[in-house]
């Protein structure tokens, strides 16, 4: 039995890789994956929006502006049209310091594609985006995970919509799901969490080793997003969470590895 198994005292620290690698790559690109993992993640943690298509897509926001050179909303475009559109020049201007020219050619990825490039032995950490603007997303998803064969111990699917995780732990109670938080639920909202979730994902300048016990002690695991900083790391695994998302999934290497 699985469920709960990460909220045990001696277990690993997640080093869940927030967009792929997005402090050193333009985010959720086939270059920001790749190095995320050679630098030591766990986990990609994959944000999906859907095209007019039905086709599940990573990007993180429901608009295209601010991460590729097209216009407007995801959903009004089909899959092939937005393959074609530049997802890594925002970063070159963004942060000229990382700037790489080789990122100009990084195009927006499917789900199907991550899955057939990385595979079953790699661990995916998918969020459903905006579900209430997409029809059939979460059966989409796990139609690409049966499909992919990806085991159900190397996946986590979290969302800020509880309505989204409740409709995947009715579809499939066996997958671990995460409810995200933009700041902490309290101990009434985690009683309700508990029924259909395993653990919460809170902001984590949100936190402290009281709210952290709490939520171990309702059996629930604990993911804090976004902790890119070598001092606030080493602050949060010492209170006990059980895994961070981070932008420089390096630095956490280092810090869990030397602690
Ligand atoms: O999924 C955890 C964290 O990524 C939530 O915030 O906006 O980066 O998806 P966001
Ligand atoms: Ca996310």
């Amino acid at each position: 039995e699985h469920r709960f198994v990460l909220a045990q005292s001696n277990h690993p620290i997640l080093n869940i890789a927030h967009r792929g690698a997005s402090a050193y790559a333009p985010e959720h690109t086939m270059i920001s994956y790749k190095k995320a993992l050679d630098m030591g993640a766990d986990y990609l943690e994959i944000d999906l929006q859907q095209t007019k298509d039905g086709v599940l897509v990573a990007i993180h926001d429901s608009k295209l502006e601010r991460t590729t050179n097209g216009k407007g909303r995801v959903k009004d475009y089909t899959y092939d049209q937005l393959k074609n559109l530049d997802a890594g020049s925002w970063f070159n201007r963004k942060y000229p310091e990382q700037a790489k020219e080789s990122f100009e050619k990084e195009s927006i990825l499917s789900l199907e594609e991550i899955f057939a490039y990385f595979g079953r032995d790699q661990h995916y950490y998918i969020e459903t985006k905006s579900p209430q603007s997409y029809k059939g997303m979460e059966e989409n998803l796990l139609k690409l995970v049966d499909k992919y064969n990806i085991p159900e111990e190397h996946l986590l699917i979290e969302s800020f919509s509880a309505k989204s995780l409740k409709s995947i732990h009715e579809k499939k109670p066996e997958l671990s799901l995460i409810k995200l938080s933009l700041c902490r639920p309290s101990l009434q909202e985690i009683k309700e969490i508990k029924t259909y979730a395993d653990g919460i994902g809170p902001r984590a300048t949100c936190l402290d080793k009281g709210y952290i016990e709490k939520v171990h002690s309702q059996g629930l695991f604990l993911h804090a997003f976004t902790v890119n900083d070598k001092k606030a790391m080493g602050k949060l695994i010492h209170w006990g969470v059980d895994g961070l998302f981070t932008n420089n999934p390096d630095v956490l290497k280092d810090v869990i590895e030397n602690q």
